[in-house]
């Protein structure tokens, strides 16, 4: 009963890396390609929950946004905005956290990973983020939404809200809508770390490959990356035990679009002093071509912020009357 949608979103925090791109963008792609509709928003909200200096947050819109297009999103195919232009993803969040149960919230991994030790001293909207990212995502009645690994319990949080909500008001009103997880990088690791997932906030710069690293960068990068003395095995079983082998064959196998048993069939019994350099020579493959657009596209932010303008024009009308219908729902 429920049209197919597909909803996803990216805090605008700054730096854009290659988790980013392999465990979402490219997948944001591909629902583009297919016969349906697609929503990609820059979450400026979500981004606030931590501080965040304000002129840097707009710039980081209009990057990210830059970097959405470049990577193959195309604004008269998918509607491309910012959170906080569509205020009823705000006004849907409010009436989420008056469903959301308190103990929903504190069981978060994300939670309890970023609000660390001095819990009492994060933001409240820190911990109801969930909530927001439930609004974001019911306000459009979304049925698909690709992310990387990492969001699967808060996409399971978004169901339980929906059918609380549902519950609570005697009707079939919100989706149960599902992750999509797809390709062979749905978790991308640091490269100094194969038991940490690659992420902006890890402070090691060494740790991630950005979007906009230069080609000396990526290679020097994937040079220094941790792996272990053994060479590739040729095939997956032999990545038991090796996260930091395994995390640069699955990160060759998404940048090719294959699995990776098939990286392995090829290159099985290679050095990781021989496969180091062909990974390189990939991802600056895939990578360079994205960062120039990149470029390109921020000496123009006027345009940037015309897409993003027309983009939340075209949101709001898909989410203004699920919105209306909430409300009336609720008695309001
Ligand atoms: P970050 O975790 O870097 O702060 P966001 O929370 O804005 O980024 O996540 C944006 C999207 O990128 C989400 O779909 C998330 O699952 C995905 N993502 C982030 N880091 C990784 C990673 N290391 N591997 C795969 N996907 C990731
Ligand atoms: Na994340």
């Amino acid at each position: 009963q429920f049209t197919p949608r597909v909803f996803s979103g990216i805090q605008p925090s700054g730096g854009l890396h290659l988790g980013n791109y392999l465990g979402a963008i490219q997948g944001f792609v591909k629902k583009q390609e297919q016969d349906i509709q697609t929503l990609y928003c820059m979450v400026d909200m979500h981004a606030i929950t931590v501080w965040q200096d304000p002129a840097e947050l707009t710039q980081n819109t209009r990057e990210l946004a830059a970097g959405f297009i470049a990577s193959g999103l195309d604004p008269a195919q998918s509607i491309l905005f910012n959170q906080s232009q569509v205020a009823e993803h705000a006004q849907l969040a409010w009436i989420f956290n008056c469903v959301a149960r308190m103990g929903w919230m504190k069981r978060m991994t994300q939670w309890k990973d970023k609000a660390g030790k001095n819990s009492e001293n994060a933001s409240l909207g820190l911990l109801a983020y969930p909530a927001l990212m439930a609004a974001d995502i019911l306000i459009y009645h979304a049925t698909e939404v690709p992310v990387g690994e990492d969001q699967k319990q808060h996409l399971e949080l978004t169901r339980d809200i929906a059918a609380k909500f549902n519950n609570d008001y005697g009707v079939d009103f919100f989706p149960m809508t599902e992750p999509v997880i797809e390709g062979a990088a749905t978790r991308v690791m640091s490269l100094r770390d194969g038991s940490k997932k690659m992420s902006k906030s890890d402070p090691s710069d060494m740790s991630r490959i950005k979007m906009t690293d230069s080609a000396e960068d990526i290679a020097k990068k994937i040079r220094k990356a941790k792996t272990d003395p053994e060479g590739l095995p040729s095939e997956v079983e032999g990545l038991t035990d090796r996260p930091e082998a395994r995390n640069l064959v699955n990160i060759y196998a998404a940048l090719a679009e294959q699995s990776a048993e098939e990286v392995l069939a090829e290159m099985g019994g290679k050095q990781f002093g021989e496969f180091k350099p062909l990974l390189a020579d990939l991802a600056v493959a895939k990578l360079a071509p994205i960062s120039t657009e990149m470029s390109r596209l921020m000496q123009d932010t006027a345009e940037i912020d015309r897409i993003l303008a027309k983009g939340a024009a075209a949101a709001s009308e898909i989410a203004a009357p699920i919105l209306k219908r909430t409300k009336e729902i609720v008695g309001m």
